[in-house]
């Protein structure tokens, strides 16, 4: 079989790299890839966001099947088209990912079927949401753009004017464009963060293992927010317990919701999670798997992965046998210099050749192929370490992270901190 693989960050590299384990795969390609994927999948040229391109191809090297990865070409439709021109693909049609393109549909589509979220209000009004703002008691207070903004679209206020000055950027200054025609003012939850990415069929629903991500810049989450610094897994916070009470309340909840809205989700399910004192509530969703999260979670299977994503896109999730190996992983980004604002590429990347091959992935997100391999991107590289236990793999991911070098590298130093001392105090 052909496989087309769209998108060139870690996470697809994960994927790649996953897919290859299949032998009945004969060849790979990317578009657009990147500098380590090149080594395991022909990379073709293209915007993962265009359509025409990616049909081009799937005509020109025969493809037999499509795996659409990132948000932007889901939301615009590139599994539709793929499906439509008689090719199996493994992603949700546009409909279906507006349940992450719009967060007034989800969390409209949370109010309706009671699945719980923070409250919240919409607006499509600079002035009606000025006024709502103004007459806040209770801070902090979240503002989010509608639509798809980079993962920079959610602002936490702590006081009025921070509050009016993220109203400004979004509606007024337009930083994200047309996503920022509505708004949602939501409430600020508090709690352990669990992400978990779930394959959908849209009639079963198969957790992995969950994670947790580190989505600020610096230690101790100080800085700004990123795409994700690194990602543990499985999440100790999320219990056996906590896992049964999201499948009742969320998990089954959701993919019958979209059901009955007339999308039914078919690919990977991200629900982001906040565990608060009322229970488990949603933060987010999203129409993918996370990246880094990916890159955490992906080396915990054992089933093959395009077996899996063949099931989804079938119907018949049901009928296979998603196995999962137990223990721990760690993935530690490793990002340019002044990422996420502005930072240099270019720099090439040395000491790759000195990493462990047992247990451990190097998932290549901002690289090209030049001479040798160049820094392209914020975020350059995810060491993933797989172990027993959990300090195994931090401590491993750090170990490997310290044989890899270029200009301006940088990584957070505790990843997995919070983690352990949750695991720790919970164990006493
Ligand atoms: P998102 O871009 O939706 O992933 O949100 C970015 C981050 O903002 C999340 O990972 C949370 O840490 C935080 N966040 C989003 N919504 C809320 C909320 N209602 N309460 C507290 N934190 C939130
Ligand atoms: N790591 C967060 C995301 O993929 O949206």
């Amino acid at each position: 079989m052909k496989i087309l693989v769209i998108g060139g960050g870690g996470r697809e590299h994960a994927i790649i790299k996953k897919l290859r384990e299949n032998p009945r795969i004969s060849k790979i390609y990317a578009m657009p890839g990147n500098g380590g994927i090149e080594g395991e999948a022909q990379c073709l040229p293209g915007k993962p966001v265009d359509i025409k391109a990616a049909l081009a191809y799937i005509q020109e090297y025969g493809i037999d099947f499509a795996v659409v990865s990132p948000d932007d070409p889901l939301v615009q439709g590139m599994a539709d088209s793929i499906r439509a021109s008689g090719i199996p693909a493994f992603g949700p049609s546009a409909k279906a990912a507006r349940i992450e393109g719009s967060k007034v549909f989800s969390k409209r589509l949370m109010e309706k079927y009671s699945i719980p979220t923070a409250s919240c209000e919409v607006f499509d009004g600079f002035d009606p949401a000025l006024d709502y703002i103004r007459s806040q008691k209770q801070y902090p207070v979240v503002i989010k753009a509608d639509g798809l903004a980079l993962g920079k679209g959610v602002f936490i206020a702590r006081n009025e004017d921070e509050a009016e000055g993220a109203l400004r950027r979004i509606m007024e200054e337009r930083i994200f464009g047309e996503s920022g025609n509505r708004v949602v003012v939501e409430e600020f939850l508090e709690g352990p963060e669990v992400t978990v990415l779930a394959f959908t069929d849209s009639k079963t629903i198969v957790p992995l293992p969950s994670s947790m991500d580190h989505k600020r810049a610096g230690d101790g989450d100080s800085g700004s927010n990123t795409g994700g610094m690194g990602v543990i897994a499985p999440n100790p916070c999320y219990t056996e317990e906590t896992a049964e009470l999201c499948m009742k309340t969320i998990f089954l909840p959701t993919i019958d919701a979209m059901n009955r809205e007339g999308s039914p989700f078919k690919g990977c399910l991200y629900f982001g999670l906040m565990l608060t004192g009322e229970g488990p509530k949603v933060i987010e969703y999203n129409c993918r798997f996370g990246d880094p999260e990916a890159q955490a979670v992906l080396p915990f299977l054992e089933t093959d992965l395009l077996s899996i994503m063949q099931a989804v896109e079938e119907e018949r999730l049901a009928e296979i046998e998603v196995r999962c190996r137990s223990g721990a992983s760690c993935c530690l980004v490793l990002a340019s210099g002044g990422y996420p604002e502005a930072y240099g590429t270019g720099f090439p990347v040395t000491g790759l050749e000195n990493v462990s091959q047992k247990n451990t992935w190097i998932f290549h997100a901002g690289t090209a192929l030049k001479d040798g391999i160049v820094s392209s991107g914020g975020r350059v590289l995810g060491i993933t370490v797989f172990a027993d236990n959990l300090k195994a793999a931090v401590d491993g991911a750090y170990r490997e992270a310290e044989k890899i070098r270029f200009e301006g590298m940088y990584y957070r130093k505790d990843i997995g901190k919070k983690a352990m001392e949750w695991l720790y105090t919970e164990s006493m």
